[in-house]
């Protein structure tokens, strides 16, 4: 049996949804998590620091009692945006970051940004109060091969947008190839990258050969093997600007097993055990809480979690629970495909 204690870790990209799905999946991520940047692609979106008001009362209402669970808020970014609402938001506390869906990137994006040129004064003001924006960095061009279209926003849209406002506070979602690490590294000290559990531990193969496996399918989809080993490298190697965002994005099994399926894989329950495995096979066990529990808060401006957990690996696998209920349905939690050995619970010491 081997043990680690680390500083509690927190999630940095989660979707919660609402209704049965948020009242089934809250616990989960209360559990393992201290704190989560909640994203507000729900239908309708979360816009306005009201919307976002409401939302977290709902969310707070989903928590087991007791749970200390902090949600951080977002507001989804629209070309109809206001400013003062953004800024009172955030000068408030309500509001953590604003999130930029290209419109039609992924799930629920159609009110995202058609023009980046028309949120510009929106992403100046956000500048000048030093609150950060959180990127889905795919384009939508249908003309780009969906596996290209991280590179390619890159070049078309975050690297112009870096140009011309150097001050803006960027976290680039779940990144997922070489280009986005890359991109990433050479930016500056104002810009951070979420990575998820799962782009650790999957490539394409996963969804696509021997069969299609809806589970494995999110957006930005898994690249091919250079691209996962560059996102192990970034996320092992203890660097600041590199962070857990486990982009835990359920969807009930019906609507993910089906002819035309959505994206989102359902990570909350296991990854921290994944994780864990991960950084063991990389002989990075120390550089755990770096990426899970301070190079996110330290972006972020916050303190670092007090409490402690403990990881405990057991020679035998441990089970976890395959599926959780949502309501009349069911969501399938990820499958590393790899048998877990390793546990986290809460440290009393
Ligand atoms: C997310 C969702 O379902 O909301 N899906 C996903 O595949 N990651 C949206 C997103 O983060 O792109
Ligand atoms: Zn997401």
């Amino acid at each position: 049996m081997k043990t680690l204690t680390i500083r509690q870790p927190d999630d940095w990209h989660l979707h919660l949804r609402d209704g049965a799905v948020l009242q089934a999946v809250a616990p989960w991520s209360a559990a393992h998590f201290s704190r989560a940047i909640i994203m507000p692609n729900l239908v309708p979106p979360v816009v306005t620091s009201a919307d976002a008001a409401a939302y977290r009362e709902r969310i707070l209402g989903a928590l087991p009692e007791g749970s200390g669970f902090t949600p951080l808020m977002t507001l989804y970014l629209t070309e109809a945006s206001q400013a003062d609402d953004i800024e009172s938001g955030f000068r408030n506390g309500l509001v953590t970051a604003v999130k930029l869906y290209p419109a039609g990137a992924t799930t629920n994006s159609q009110s995202g940004v058609r023009d980046v040129e028309a949120v510009y004064p929106v992403l100046e003001r956000m500048a000048k109060i030093g609150m950060p924006l959180c990127v889905h960095g795919e384009v939508t061009d249908p003309e780009i091969d969906i596996f290209d279209r991280e590179a390619v926003f890159i070049e078309r849209v975050l690297a112009p947008l870096r140009r011309r406002i150097p001050e803006l506070r960027i976290v680039m979602e779940h990144v997922t190839t070489k280009d986005g690490v890359d991109f990433v590294r050479g930016a500056g000290e104002n810009i951070g990258a979420t990575i998820t559990t799962h782009h650790l531990i999957i490539n394409r193969n996963a969804i696509l050969a021997g069969g299609i496996r809806p589970h494995y399918y999110c957006l930005p989809v898994a690249k091919r093997e250079k691209h996962r080993l560059a996102l192990r490298e970034a996320a092992i190697s203890g660097e600041g600007r590199f962070f857990l965002g486990t982009d835990s994005a359920p969807h009930v099994d019906p609507l993910k097993e089906s002819a035309c399926g959505c994206a989102g894989v359902f990570n909350a329950p296991n990854t921290m055990a994944c994780l864990a495995h991960v950084f063991e096979e990389e002989n990075a066990l120390d550089r755990l809480e770096a990426f899970t529990s301070l190079n996110g808060p330290a972006f972020y401006r916050l303190p670092p979690n007090e409490k402690r957990i403990r990881l405990v690996r057991s020679d035998e696998p441990v089970e976890y629970q395959r599926k959780i209920r949502a309501g009349q349905d069911e969501i399938t939690v990820f499958d590393p495909m790899f048998p877990i050995h390793w546990k986290d619970e809460d440290d009393a010491s």
